[in-house]
């Protein structure tokens, strides 16, 4: 695997080795399926004797941008990322179109107009892990008139997954006029951020029944500022998160959160049929959607030993 780190100093010269060359630019490392989900593309480009250009974004669109360019002036086979936001790509997407570098998009989407962009966007469907979590805390109060007050966590400001699991959870619980979002604001993905604004949160509101989490890193930080402030994570607040890696399924199985939506990481073996596909000239479905389930607390304790990551 090559590292490609260099701010878009890329070099002209192509290699013709056969050899299938993916240019991948990464998110950062924020979470722990951000971790689960680079270890699923190097070993599957490492599995298909793909050579692999890596570059971690560090969560900053101007490094995706300077590493898509990098990756089109090194002349590579394919340029597979994952957006850190979704608005902002139509220059570097057509730099790329115009150099004839087939792009696909795994995880996050675009708001591009133009489809042609890309040839594909292989991730979950984000609305529904917000709608799924909304639906299962609608059920919880069902019958009941009690006002039910939420905070949220929210993940990257600008991202798909913030955006989409935001709108599919409120969309869920418009049907109970009493679950109330009292406060939003975004953690940022990380456990840090988690914790910080849900320390902010409990100052600010001394009645909080529910957290909702855009993902489990968030939900783990706030478990800790939940636990200092002497109350009893999934009991005295109820913790909706999504993911379901390892930590956050132990704290389900350990009745401190008590529903995840899955997410899976899993993206590299699927990727890497893609990348063949579109190097090859054959068509591909315009969106893949992953497969995913949701998990209470007596599913995580059932699921976590067979747990990959
Ligand atoms: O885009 C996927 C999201 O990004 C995951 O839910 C989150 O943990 C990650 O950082």
């Amino acid at each position: 695997m090559a590292a490609c780190g260099d701010g878009g100093k890329g070099t002209d010269t192509p290699k013709d080795d056969g050899k299938i060359t993916l240019g991948f630019s990464q998110v950062g490392a924020e979470s722990g399926w951000r971790t689960a989900n680079t270890k699923s593309i190097q070993e599957s480009a490492a599995a298909a004797g793909y050579e692999l250009k890596f570059s971690d974004a560090q969560g900053k669109q101007e490094n995706q941008i300077k590493a898509l360019r990098s990756f089109i002036a090194q002349k590579v086979d394919v340029i597979a990322f994952s957006p850190v936001v979704e608005s902002g790509w139509d220059t570097v997407l057509k730099e790329a179109k115009d150099a004839g570098i087939p792009v696909i998009l795994t995880d996050r989407a675009v708001d591009s107009a133009d489809k042609t962009l890309y040839k594909t966007f292989i991730g979950s469907d984000f609305v529904k892990e917000g709608v799924v979590s909304g639906e299962w805390l609608v059920k919880q109060y069902e019958g009941k008139t009690d006002p039910v007050n939420i905070v949220e966590l929210q993940g990257t400001t600008g991202s798909a997954p913030a955006n989409d699991r935001k709108k599919g959870f409120a969309d869920a619980i418009a049907k109970a006029p009493n679950l109330k979002i009292i406060a939003s604001q975004s953690g940022d993905f990380t456990r840090a951020g988690g914790k910080q604004v849900m320390e902010a949160f409990l100052k600010a509101h001394k009645d909080i029944d529910v957290l909702f989490a855009h993902n489990d890193d968030m939900g783990l930080g706030a478990l800790e500022a939940i636990e200092a402030a002497g109350k009893k994570p999934g009991t005295d607040i109820t913790i909706i998160t999504i993911d379901a890696v390892k930590d956050g399924m132990q704290a389900l199985a350990d009745g401190k959160f008590n529903f995840i939506a899955e997410c899976s990481p899993l993206l590299g073996p699927q990727l890497m049929d893609l990348v063949k596909k579109v190097k090859n000239g054959e068509a591909v479905e315009p969106r893949i959607v992953t497969n995913e389930t949701t998990f209470t607390q007596e599913q995580a304790k059932a699921a976590l030993p067979d747990r990959k990551y």
